[in-house]
This record gives structure tokens, C-alpha cells and sequence, in this order.
């Protein structure tokens, strides 16, 4: 009887517990990869000044200690004005491209090579606030 019994717990435990049960830990589906990172201007301002600083200023307003060299001047990024005539669109490709790309001075780097989507669109942010 209890051999039986045992039988019938192991009948149990093979054709319906485990598969049910455990069947969805083994075959789980993988997870979702890792949301995309968010662009943020907090971050956008440490790659400006890391890689921006010197010919457009710590605080944006083109006056990097390299600008003195450089000419046309790198836009006064504090300007409203300027903010207003510069297009994302512009912004974007001049910051990829570089200057040439966009029309104005090829001193202005393209930088589509070297940083990452996230760094390019957080320092469009952090260059949108700067005039705010
Ligand atoms: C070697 C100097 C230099 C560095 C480094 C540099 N820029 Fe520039 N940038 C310029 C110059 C010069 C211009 C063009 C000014 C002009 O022709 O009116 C320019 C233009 C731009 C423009 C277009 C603005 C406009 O007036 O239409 C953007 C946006 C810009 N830079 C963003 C950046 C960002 C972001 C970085 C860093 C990732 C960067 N620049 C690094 C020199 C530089």
C-alpha cells in the first residue's frame, strides 16, 4: 500500500507537477535587453566640456582658450538669438559631420565617429539649455 502510494507521487510529481512548474524557469523566454540609455544635459555638459570646452568655452559662450586662434569664432551658445537660428536639424549634422558638413568653419570637428548616440544627443540637450 505504501509502495502504492509512493508510486502514485512519483507518477504525479513526473507527469504534472515538474513539467508544469518547472518547464517555465528552463524554458523562460531571455530577457529583454537592456533599455537604451537616456540622453540627459547632465551628462551632455560632461561631454562638452571634455570635448568641447576648449574652442567653445566651459560655459558655451565661445570663448574656449582656443577660439582666440580660430576664425570664425565658434557661436555664442548662451545667445538666445543664436539658439534660435540654429536648427536641430543643423545642430545634429554639425556635431556628426562636423562644420563643413553644415556650411561653416571646418575647425568645428565631426565627432560622429568618436562619441557614442547617447553622448552626441545628451550634449545637444545640455547645449539647448544653455540659453534657457
Ligand atoms: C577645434 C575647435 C572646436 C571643437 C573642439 C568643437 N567645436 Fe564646435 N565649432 C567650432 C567652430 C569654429 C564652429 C563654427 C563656427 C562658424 O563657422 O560659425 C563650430 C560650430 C559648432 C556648431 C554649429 C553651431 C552653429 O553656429 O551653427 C555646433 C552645434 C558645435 N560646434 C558643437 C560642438 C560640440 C558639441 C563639440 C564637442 C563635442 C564641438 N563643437 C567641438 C569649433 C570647435
Amino acid at each position: 500500500m505504501r509502495r502504492l502510494q509512493r508510486l502514485r507521487l512519483a507518477f504525479l510529481l513526473n507527469s504534472f507537477l515538474l513539467p508544469t512548474f518547472a518547464a517555465p524557469l528552463v524554458f523562460a523566454d531571455p530577457p529583454p535587453p537592456a533599455a537604451a540609455p537616456v540622453p540627459d544635459a547632465v551628462r551632455g555638459k560632461s561631454v562638452f566640456l571634455t570635448n568641447c570646452m576648449t574652442c567653445h568655452g566651459a560655459k558655451g559662450d565661445g570663448k574656449g582658450p582656443a577660439a582666440a586662434a580660430l576664425d570664425p569664432k565658434p557661436a555664442n551658445f548662451t545667445d538666445p538669438a543664436v539658439q534660435a537660428r540654429v536648427s536641430d536639424k543643423e545642430m545634429d549634422t554639425a556635431i556628426r559631420k562636423g562644420g563643413a558638413a553644415v556650411g561653416k568653419s571646418a575647425a568645428m570637428p565631426a565627432w560622429g565617429g568618436t562619441l557614442k548616440e547617447n553622448d552626441i544627443r545628451s550634449v545637444q540637450l545640455f547645449i539647448r539649455s544653455l540659453a534657457k
